[in-house]
């Protein structure tokens, strides 16, 4: 049931006879934990599981406290929770606790002994009283169904747990599985899940492998996330693509041209790059770092097998777009692809030099000779170019 009466998206729906999903949309035009843009929005899913008693599980941002007050009263149709679990303490999900526990001052919260330190560092204030602290394997009882509790630690922060409903074979992955975009499931899920994953999760792979390790073990029905849509079909597909993503193997055999330009001629030599490649029918992902959000660079460059960075000198150094993505990318372990360099500079350029000291960093292979552009390509760059790409 989709509603647009107030300015946010909102939605209440049955998962199953016993399980809700309230949520709802960011109504703002801001970057998403202030970083990422989300043209298409973001949503805040909090799902109420009822046994013989009633769990609710996390809380929602800020920015919509009265609309999930109200949502979650609607939902909960009078019934009182007893419980709030809280899987993770990043804002997005926990900034309503105080308000839950105000709004229901019986409830109890169950949490990890981490979130209650961070819960306490947040709210200046002793939690423990009114909290439960699981681990990994501890049960919630609510009567009728159990919730057990997995430990998630930095997936993708490290207080994080995720709980699993044996009898409805249901996963609550917190901010695994989630992506950016509307709940509409209909959505391209993977559009708005890749750019999430490697930019919020992508540094912590290893993590995310065990974690697969362990939900190996376990029959499950649907993944329910605390962003975008419960996944309720092809589950096969989304596991295999976080094994892929998070083992840092290339999801697409082809190259992500990444480049930053000034004036419009590295954009071209960039542009020429994305052509030779496509002639020797590759697959390209060009990414403007001047028109485009870092993020979407930080995706394609994990999507792809291999990558050409080309970009402007800048004072003696490099254009410090590109050099902000290089060294964002260091910091997510970027590794395993082929990377190729193209520099331009009208004098003295050294955009070639620090990219490849940067590069160096990285486990990578970089492939074939910078080439060096002198303010803008000429047919022995275009050569030197498309001699590049063959190494692709
Ligand atoms: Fe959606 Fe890590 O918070």
């Amino acid at each position: 049931m989709w509603r647009s009466d107030y300015h946010t998206i909102k939605m209440i729906a049955k998962i199953t006879d016993s399980v809700t999903l309230v949520s709802l949309q960011d109504p703002t035009d801001e970057p998403f934990e202030g970083r990422y843009p989300v043209p298409e929005g973001v949503t805040y899913n909090v799902y109420i599981v009822k046994g013989a008693k009633t769990a609710v599980l996390d809380t929602m941002d800020a920015k919509v406290t009265e609309e999930w007050r109200k949502e979650l009263t609607e939902a909960l149709e009078g019934t009182v929770p007893d419980y709030l679990i809280v899987h993770h303490m990043e804002p997005d999900h926990a900034s309503n606790i105080l308000n839950f526990m105000e709004m229901y001052p019986k409830a109890r919260i169950v949490t990890s002994a981490k979130a209650l330190k961070m819960m306490e560092q947040f709210f200046n204030r002793d939690m423990s009283p009114c909290c439960d602290i699981v681990a990994e394997d501890s049960e919630l009882d609510l009567g009728t169904r159990k919730l057990r509790f997995m430990e998630a630690p930095l997936v993708h922060w490290p207080e994080v747990i995720m709980s699993y409903d044996a009898d409805e074979k249901l996963l609550f992955s917190a901010d695994g599985f989630g992506r950016f975009g509307p709940y509409d499931p209909s959505f391209d899920w993977l559009s708005g899940a890749r750019r999430y994953y490697f930019n919020i999760v992508g540094k912590f792979g290893s993590n995310v492998q065990k974690l697969l390790a362990k939900a190996k073990n376990l029959e499950i029905s649907k993944i329910c996330p605390l962003h975008g849509p419960v996944l309720d079909r092809d589950l096969e597909k989304y596991v295999g693509l976080y094994d892929t993503w998070s083992s840092y193997r290339p999801e697409t055999d082809g190259v992500a041209v990444v480049y930053a330009s000034f004036y419009g001629n590295t954009a071209k030599a960039a542009e020429y790059a994305a052509e030779c490649l496509r002639s020797r029918g590759r697959p390209v992902k060009l990414v403007d770092l001047v028109h485009q959000d870092i993020s979407y660079a930080v995706e394609a460059a994990y999507q792809y097998s291999g990558m050409i960075v080309a970009a402007t000198t800048y004072e003696g150094g490099l254009n410090p777009v590109m050099e902000m993505f290089l060294r964002e990318i260091s910091a997510k372990k970027y590794q395993s692809r082929k990377v190729g360099v193209i520099e331009n500079g009208s004098f003295g350029a050294t955009a070639g030099k620090h990219m490849l000291a940067l590069l160096g960093d990285m486990p990578v292979e970089v492939v074939g000779e910078k080439v060096t552009i002198l303010s803008s390509m000429n047919d022995a760059n275009k050569k030197q170019i498309e001699e590049l790409c063959g190494l692709f």
